[in-house]
């Protein structure tokens, strides 16, 4: 028994190891959050009040960093392990779309930075952004040597008002901004905020040696320390691995509140991208096709699409996905679409980086066994979640603002406590003595 257990063992990495030779990468499609950036309020808590924040909101240099690695890693694997992408950067082969946030667009480029060590971004981004300096890049890429000749970056950053696809908001959404703003009212979410001030406030006031009145207050001092603590700023106090658990906890928990909260805010926040994955899908489907009877090509589509986002984004797309996650995307994480034809047949392999345990981790339908799925399956998971949306048009259904849920439509604050406690090892203040009997 045991010897046949080896031998199957044996047998499967030999197959492994052949069925990974035949397989052909098409496509490949990720999605990121930008890399660290700056808080989005800053305290006066470090020692020297000099060595605080420089700015709100921007990428840190930690952020162009973690983006640069993923570059490297996706260039051992697309370029160098498989030669899926040239070499030298082609604007035909990578297409890259960045939401109107320096932080995103600058993720992005120092992404391409890694990729392509030939190429540079191009004079404009060096004029209008501070990069380039850093020693870890090439030496075309550092300031003062554009070359001529070169192809250079080319990002499309597209306008926050008309960002339908990566960043459905409040400002270029009514019904969104409705949507969310009955999700942050809710009872549901009121729960869960009580959870944070019974059992966490007063801690965080001790810690930080401030009045907090609101959950607000507690969100933005979470946030910077989140950040403080990625920048390494030395701090007048040390928070606990239990105030990091918190706060953390806690941060997450505002995806409630912009993504999942009620169903309305992914399908609003991801029917753009379920399209285009439909589309990407259909597309390279009919290629194959034609190719199959020998008829010319009529693939226009990149090699690669990188799409330079946000946490939110991301937990938008996951819920449009129907794969609930309750932990926001560490920064610099992406999760990754690779089309692949196996065997002649059309797969797709989901996967997440994880930026923080730089591990991959493989990304599943609920119903899904194997790392892979065909994908005409894939396209039928898709349309599943699309055929639970009302709407034919994101942007018309936008200006919307009519909408009123039913109590049982919302997302369990009791639940969304539960997935919490699942990843984070929370305490709740214990009633003590006379009243605990009583619990
Ligand atoms: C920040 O705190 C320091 C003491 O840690 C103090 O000297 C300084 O005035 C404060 N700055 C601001 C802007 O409040
Ligand atoms: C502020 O900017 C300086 C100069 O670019 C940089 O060295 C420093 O790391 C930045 N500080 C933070 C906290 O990002
Ligand atoms: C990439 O482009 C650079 C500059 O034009 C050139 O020197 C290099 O040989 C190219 N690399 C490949 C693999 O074509
Ligand atoms: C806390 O802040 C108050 C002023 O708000 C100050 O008087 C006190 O010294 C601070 N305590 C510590 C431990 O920093
Ligand atoms: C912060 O400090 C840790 C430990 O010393 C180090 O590994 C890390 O690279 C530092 N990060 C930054 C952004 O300087």
């Amino acid at each position: 028994m045991f010897k046949s257990l080896i031998t199957l063992a044996t047998l499967s990495l030999l197959l492994g190891s052949s069925i990974a030779a035949t397989e052909e990468i098409l496509m490949v499609v990720e999605i990121s959050r930008h890399g660290a950036r700056e808080s989005s309020k800053i305290f006066n808590f470090t020692v020297d009040p000099a060595l605080n924040f420089n700015s709100t909101g921007n990428i840190m240099p930690l952020g162009k960093k973690q983006h640069f690695e993923l570059g490297q890693l996706i260039k051992q694997k697309y370029i160098v392990n498989y030669p899926l992408l040239s070499e030298n950067y082609s604007n035909n082969e990578m297409f890259v779309q960045t939401t109107f946030k320096q932080r995103t667009y600058l993720s992005s480029l120092y992404q391409l930075m890694g990729m392509y060590p030939d190429n540079q971004p191009s004079l404009s981004d060096y004029i209008n952004y501070d990069i380039g300096k850093e020693d870890y890049l090439s030496p075309i890429q550092r300031t003062g040597s554009i070359k001529p000749k070169t192809n250079t970056f080319n990002v499309m950053q597209v306008d926050a008002d008309q960002d339908f696809l990566l960043h459905v908001d409040k400002d270029n959404c009514p019904r969104y901004g409705a949507v969310a703003s009955l999700t942050s009212s809710s009872d549901q979410y009121k729960n869960v905020q009580k959870y944070f001030t019974d059992n966490y406030k007063d801690q965080l006031q001790q810690l930080t040696n401030t009045t907090i009145s609101t959950v607000k207050e507690m969100v933005d001092i979470c946030g910077y320390l989140q950040w403080a603590e990625l920048a390494n700023l030395s701090l007048t106090f040390k928070p606990k691995p239990e105030d990091d658990n918190y706060c953390l906890a806690l941060g997450d928990s505002k995806l409630y509140s912009v993504s999942y909260g009620l169903d309305e805010l992914w399908k609003l926040g991801s029917f753009e991208f379920l399209n285009k994955l439909v589309y990407i899908s259909n597309a390279l489907n009919s290629d194959q096709q034609r190719k199959a009877r020998g008829i010319k090509s009529l693939d226009k589509l990149p090699k690669m699409i990188h799409y330079a986002a946000h946490a939110e984004t991301i937990a938008a797309f996951f819920d449009g996905l129907g794969i609930h996650r309750t932990v926001r995307s560490f920064p610099g994480s992406a999760l990754f679409f690779e089309f692949v034809k196996v065997d002649g047949k059309l797969n797709i392999r989901m996967y997440y980086y994880n930026a923080q345990t730089k591990q991959e981790e493989s990304i599943r339908f609920p119903t899904q066994s194997s790392d892979k799925i065909q994908l005409m399956d894939f396209i039928a998971q898709v349309k599943s979640r699309l055929n639970q949306i009302a709407f034919s048009d994101v942007e018309a259904e936008c200006k919307n603002t009519n909408f009123t849920p039913n109590q049982n439509d919302y997302y369990s604050g009791d639940a969304l406590l539960n997935d919490l406690k699942k990843c984070y090892p929370l305490k709740s203040k214990q009633l003590t003595g006379f009243l605990q009997a009583f619990e």
